[in-house]
């Protein structure tokens, strides 16, 4: 009676249409006050005075925070084991190190009084001239960064003489832009202490543990006396991922107030106060013989990064595990660092940047020797991992290429640019393979198999918007023989079980597992009452003799069976409970090498005239192995196409050149695609179950349908118009 497999809705699609899903903002509280920031102007300089007495004594205003008087917090060095978006505090001293950056706090009883208030403020700047990102000059500005959650640079046998001596040889720079997440759902806190010191952060967040365990390190209050709570987001895609300071300064005006405070960011103030993904200027080299088998690959890349944060964007990482390279491979990356607050991860990060520069680059390697694009692709596919050596887990690329193709009709192309058209439009066709990594994380899980025949599932994991109540529903469901619908889930507060973050496209492999495993442990708990409890219906047969059938157990070969309620009440038991702790070796440390797998069709047309492309149909081809539930990854692959057309057509940070703001901080103007930029989508998966990525055999889906659109897309506007654009994202003047 398994429903993995099948589809299944939404468990909380009801309560999102109905508006009966309480967002953070969205938690009641009369007793809340409104906190509103005041930002600089300036990218770099010092805070030479500050005139607050107009804000002190506007209406409603309980206090104004400057670096003068805010609480101080411990500054921490950057660790990526540590949940901490940027190590820089604001309000802690009168340096100013990005424009955006916060010179004051005031806190309101509502939040049209503290904003007004915050216009009252006077502050005179020390102005300096800010370092800014230039695409032109990064190479010569970049410098190794100090700070690395990877190897910076990696080489494998050697890449530079392989590429020299091949016969074909493909080198070029990739450029693309600052972009921001822009969820829907503004960034917000709400912070609230009780009497007994204990400090609960009702926190927009993709993760509650690490925002717990940040606030405790830096606010110096014992883990135990947090809580940090998330039951829905509004879309995070990265930008959540990490703490930001206003979540820490929420904490701090509650206490100075000694009131609930509630502090959301505006859309102009997300563009400053939490991360962003940054710009990279990417060099792919390619070598070959004339036949399009690779001889070397090298790829380097460089990205802007804050004053005091080496982020690094490890867009090279893609060219070490994607294709076999004969002679040698290597990469490397560097940063510059500017006047800006620090970047972040954005779906998919490292991956969606890098596949443009590589698969762009074997597509420019396809019309230097000829080859189709995916018969190049194929020719150069591979079973291990050329970074590491180890034989990939499962790798279904095969597949994804040749069942997308046929899906797409890639054999009705004629390869020469500008040879397809429809009307008066430019039709183009393109591809690109993808690989994406398979996170493996710790979590905890506990199933509650209730008399009534029901179960409760509790994680302190996420559902981000992807659907994670609904599979662990499901498989908790599934283990336990129940339908999905008695199953109630709990997500999304620290004090369930410790989880681990919704990041990496990794809560089904990794949080779903512990939620299997719990659910195994509670059967087996209703198997042995069974077998040895009060009345055992079943005495005397042996454990692996008990099958599971609809709300309870049977021994199949004696038709005798009894529903979890009777066993249960028979037992005197109200409940049992099964607890799941799930922890995989690293990645890194297994045996095998785990990554998930795309090949990815697109086909545009381009008005010759206008230089405008639209998106005409998409195939997407996916290995995620197996799919728990396919309503929800589709719907994962269609959010990452439009995502990655965003990517392609339409997304850019824009950076003032003289102040060294983002200027186009809104939706206005930031681009995004809507439904009229997207046609139909056509998705299919072709893993298969992954034992060693996941005891349910699921690899990270979500991330992987963002990675390489963008060059499918760029593919496509080359075969279309004969025009090759390097620079993302493709608007109409580099067409034209
Ligand atoms: Mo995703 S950018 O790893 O939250």
């Amino acid at each position: 009676m398994s429903t993995v497999g099948q589809p299944l809705s939404r468990a909380d699609g009801r309560l999102k249409v109905t508006g009966g899903a309480r967002y953070t903002a969205d938690i009641p509280g009369s007793a809340f006050v409104n906190a509103a920031i005041v930002y600089s102007t300036i990218a770099n300089g010092r805070v030479v005075s500050i005139d607050a007495t107009a804000a002190e004594n506007a209406p409603g205003v309980l206090v104004v925070l400057t670096h003068k008087n805010t609480p101080r917090m411990k500054a921490l060095p950057w660790s990526h084991l540590r949940p901490q978006g940027q190590t820089y505090l604001p309000l802690q001293d009168d340096r100013v190190h990005y424009a955006g950056q916060p010179v004051a706090l005031v806190v309101g009883t509502t939040l049209d009084q503290a904003t007004y208030a915050g216009t009252l403020i006077k502050v005179a700047y020390e102005n300096n001239v800010p370092a800014i990102f230039d695409l032109r000059t990064a190479k010569k500005d970049a410098v190794e960064p100090s700070q690395r959650m990877w190897p910076l640079s990696s080489s494998i046998g050697d890449a530079d003489k392989a590429i020299t001596g091949a016969a074909v040889q493909i080198e070029h720079t990739y450029t693309m832009p600052d972009r921001h997440h822009n969820p829907m759902e503004p960034h917000v806190t709400l912070a609230v202490w009780d009497d007994d010191g204990t400090l609960t952060l009702y926190d927009s967040t993709q993760m509650v543990v690490g925002t717990r365990k940040l606030a405790s390190q830096v606010l110096g209050v014992p883990e135990e006396k947090i809580n940090v709570v998330c039951e829905f987001l509004g879309g995070g895609f990265g930008g959540k991922s990490w703490s930001w300071p206003h979540t820490l300064l929420a904490a701090l005006a509650a206490k100075v107030v000694n009131r609930p405070v509630r502090l959301q960011l505006t859309r102009a103030q997300m563009y400053s106060m939490a991360g962003h993904q940054a710009a990279t200027v990417q060099t792919t080299a390619l070598g070959a013989d004339h036949d399009g088998k690779l001889t070397g690959i090298r790829h380097h890349s460089v990205n802007p990064t804050s004053i005091f944060d080496d982020y690094v964007e490890y867009a090279a990482m893609a060219s070490r595990h994607l294709w076999h390279a004969s002679g040698g491979i290597s990469t490397s990356h560097k940063v510059v660092r500017v006047n800006r607050n620090s970047p972040v991860v954005l779906r998919a990060p490292m991956e969606a940047q890098g596949h443009f520069a590589v698969e762009c680059a074997m597509d420019e390697l396809a019309y230097a020797t000829g080859v189709d694009p995916v018969a190049l692709r194929l020719r150069n596919d591979t079973d291990t991992d050329p970074y590491s050596g180890r034989p990939f887990s499962t790798r279904a690329l095969h597949e994804c290429l040749t069942q997308g193709a046929a899906r797409f009709g890639w054999d009705n192309r004629t390869p020469e640019p500008r040879s397809m058209r429809e009307g008066c439009y430019l039709i183009g066709q393109g591809m690109a393979a993808a690989i994406y990594t398979h996170w493996r994380w710790p979590g905890k899980a506990r199933v509650t198999l209730n008399a009534d025949g029901s179960a409760l599932v509790e994680a302190a994991a996420h559902d981000i918007g992807t659907g994670t109540y609904t599979i662990m529903a499901r498989v908790a469901s599934d283990v336990l023989g129940l339908t999905p619908d008695k199953v109630t889930v709990r997500l999304g507060d620290t004090r369930l079980p410790e989880s681990h973050p919704a990041i990496g496209s990794s809560t089904t492999a990794n949080a779903t597992a512990a939620v299997m495993l719990a659910a195994q442990v509670a059967r087996a708990k209703a198997i042995e009452l069974a077998l040895a409890g009060r009345d055992a219906p079943i005495a005397g047969a042996v454990a692996k003799d008990v099958i599971i059938v609809e709300s309870g157990l049977a021994l199949a070969k004696r038709n005798l069976n009894i529903n979890y309620a009777k066993l249960l009440t028979r037992n005197g038991l109200s409940s049992l409970v099964g607890h799941g702790d799930y922890d995989p070796v690293e990645e890194v440390n297994g045996p095998k090498a785990m990554f998930s797998f795309a090949a990815v069709f697109a086909e545009v047309r381009v008005d010759p005239d206008l230089g405008v492309v639209r998106l005409n149909r998409f195939v997407g081809a996916y290995d995620a192995g197996r799919i728990v539930n396919p309503k929800t990854a589709r719907s994962q692959a269609i959010g990452g196409i439009i995502w990655g057309t965003g990517q392609a057509l339409l997304e850019q940070s824009e950076t003032d050149p003289v102040s060294g703001q983002f200027i186009n901080r809104n939706y206005s103007g930031y681009l995004v695609p809507t439904n009229a930029d997207i046609p139909e989508l056509d998705v299919l998966f072709v893993g298969d179950f992954d034992e060693e990525a996941s005891p349910l055999g699921a690899k990270g889906l979500g991330e992987l349908t963002a990675v390489s659109v963008a060059p499918a897309i760029a593919n496509a506007v080359y075969h279309a118009t004969g025009k090759r654009v390097r620079d993302l994202p493709i608007t109409i003047e580099k067409v034209l």
